[in-house]
């Protein structure tokens, strides 16, 4: 399916809800179907979503917050990395990013492309509308092998580049279970060149 040829995209609004949404995660269908909307009256997301344009479904959501990357609290070889294509003489403490602080495909549309359509979708929708002032995208993805694959593939990378070190830098170095998400970015440079 071509995401933007057949299906509309929608903000999510009190008119424009999210109804019956599963993406096969509990937690992010009831962010979607239910708390989406608080999230943005307490203006602290955005949410859009794509509709089918006939069957009127919801066939995938995202959602997006300001954010930034604090390059001079990472460890030495992170904050290089983050700072790879930035012009030597353009150094920031920190540097402004958007979050996708939520992404979801209908179970339904599943492995067929749809989240990496997304993605593709999402890069562009930040470089035009936010042209200036999004240097990078985040993500805090599940820790999970498909997941991880997924952002690999779509071309985001690890803030940092083991578990350990984003467990140091979240203080949470004496916490033993695995960490339940990894933080992943993607340079919008990148993208602009293409
Ligand atoms: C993670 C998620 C967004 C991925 O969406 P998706 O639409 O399945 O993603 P894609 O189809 O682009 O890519 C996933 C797989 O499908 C395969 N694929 C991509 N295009 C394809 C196509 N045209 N036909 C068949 N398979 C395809 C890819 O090879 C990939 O498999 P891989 O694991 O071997 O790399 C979706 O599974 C989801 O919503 N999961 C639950 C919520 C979640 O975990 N969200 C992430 C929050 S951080």
């Amino acid at each position: 399916m071509d995401l933007v040829r057949e299906n509309e995209l929608v903000v999510l609004s009190s008119e424009q809800l999210i109804t019956g949404f599963d993406c096969g995660n509990d937690d992010l269908n009831d962010f979607f179907n239910h708390d989406a909307i608080k999230y943005r009256r307490q203006k602290l997301a955005e949410t859009w979503f794509f509709r089918h344009n006939t069957t009127k479904q919801a066939v995938c959501a995202f959602s997006l917050s300001p954010d930034s990357i604090k390059a001079m609290w990472l460890p030495g070889s992170r904050r290089k990395k983050i700072k790879e294509f930035i012009p030597r003489d353009k150094p920031l403490s920190s540097y402004p990013a958007f979050l996708i602080g939520r992404l979801g495909v209908s179970a339904e549309f599943a492995n067929r492309g749809m989240g990496s359509q997304l993605l593709r979708f999402i890069k562009q929708f930040c470089d035009i509308n936010y042209t200036s002032f999004c240097r990078f995208l985040l993500v805090e993805a599940y820790n999970e092998p498909s997941v991880l694959n997924f952002y690999l593939k779509n071309d985001f990378n690890f803030v940092f580049s083991t578990e350990e070190q984003e467990r140091d830098y979240y203080k949470r170095a004496n916490i033993s279970e695995p960490l339940r998400t990894r933080i992943m970015f993607y340079d919008m440079i990148h993208w602009e060149n293409q």
